[in-house]
């Protein structure tokens, strides 16, 4: 049984441990080590944009962003990439109420635009299990693009359920639980503008 897409159990509604400041969340004070910083995240954005530019010189590329974790992967990737460049969003949920992965996957927000003919890029935060994007790939090629690559900025290879084709990968990282630069925990943390990992009090791990 998979519970958590980033850990071991934690319920999507867990105990918060956020110390109150005046009026201002301390969410760092849950953050037990910072993975990449800042400066590490846009330096390795700026490569991928570079290496997504030499890849589809003289094209134009259609970005999705599969949200909400990869709003600002997705915000920070499409700045550093100059190429001619359309983007669009969409929602699945692969979980549904329950915390337990049935690798059912349901898209709860289609995209605005229709990608036959384009050279789409998914760009996700995260890869785990590859529950979400083997279903997510699979439908996006059933709509008939001229090409369909994925970019994730996150990979955890030693959780993957299903077989999942990546062509850029930000970093590959361990089974810890990671928040910040848009991955949450229990929908907090995604403003943090690192990517750390957190107590494993914070979910009573
Ligand atoms: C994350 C991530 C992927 C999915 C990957 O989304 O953005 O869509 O999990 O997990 P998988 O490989 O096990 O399928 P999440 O459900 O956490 O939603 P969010 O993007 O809104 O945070």
């Amino acid at each position: 049984m998979i519970l958590s897409r980033r850990l071991h159990p934690p319920a999507r509604r867990g105990r918060f441990n956020i110390i109150w400041k005046g009026s201002v969340p301390m969410l760092e004070n849950d953050i037990q080590e910072i993975l990449f910083s800042e400066e590490q995240l846009k330096a390795r954005v700026a490569e991928i944009a570079r290496q997504i530019e030499a890849d589809y010189a003289g094209k134009e590329i259609m970005l999705i962003s599969v949200l909400r974790g990869s709003f600002i992967f997705m915000a920070d990737l499409c700045r550093a990439i100059h190429l001619p460049c359309t983007l669009d969003f969409m929602s699945v949920s692969s979980y549904g109420k329950s915390t337990t992965s049935s690798g059912q996957v349901q898209i709860t927000k289609d995209l605005s635009e229709d990608i036959t003919g384009r050279h789409v890029i998914v760009v996700e935060d995260i890869l785990d299990s590859g529950n979400t994007l083997s279903y997510l790939l699979k439908i996006l090629e059933n709509r008939h693009p001229a090409s369909i690559r994925l970019c994730t900025l996150l990979d955890k290879p030693e959780r993957r359920v299903k077989p999942v084709e990546v062509h850029y990968t930000g970093f590959t990282i361990p089974d810890a639980f990671v928040v910040g630069y848009g991955l949450d925990y229990a929908e907090r943390y995604r403003n943090l503008p690192y990517i750390g990992v957190l107590k494993p009090a914070v979910y009573g791990g």
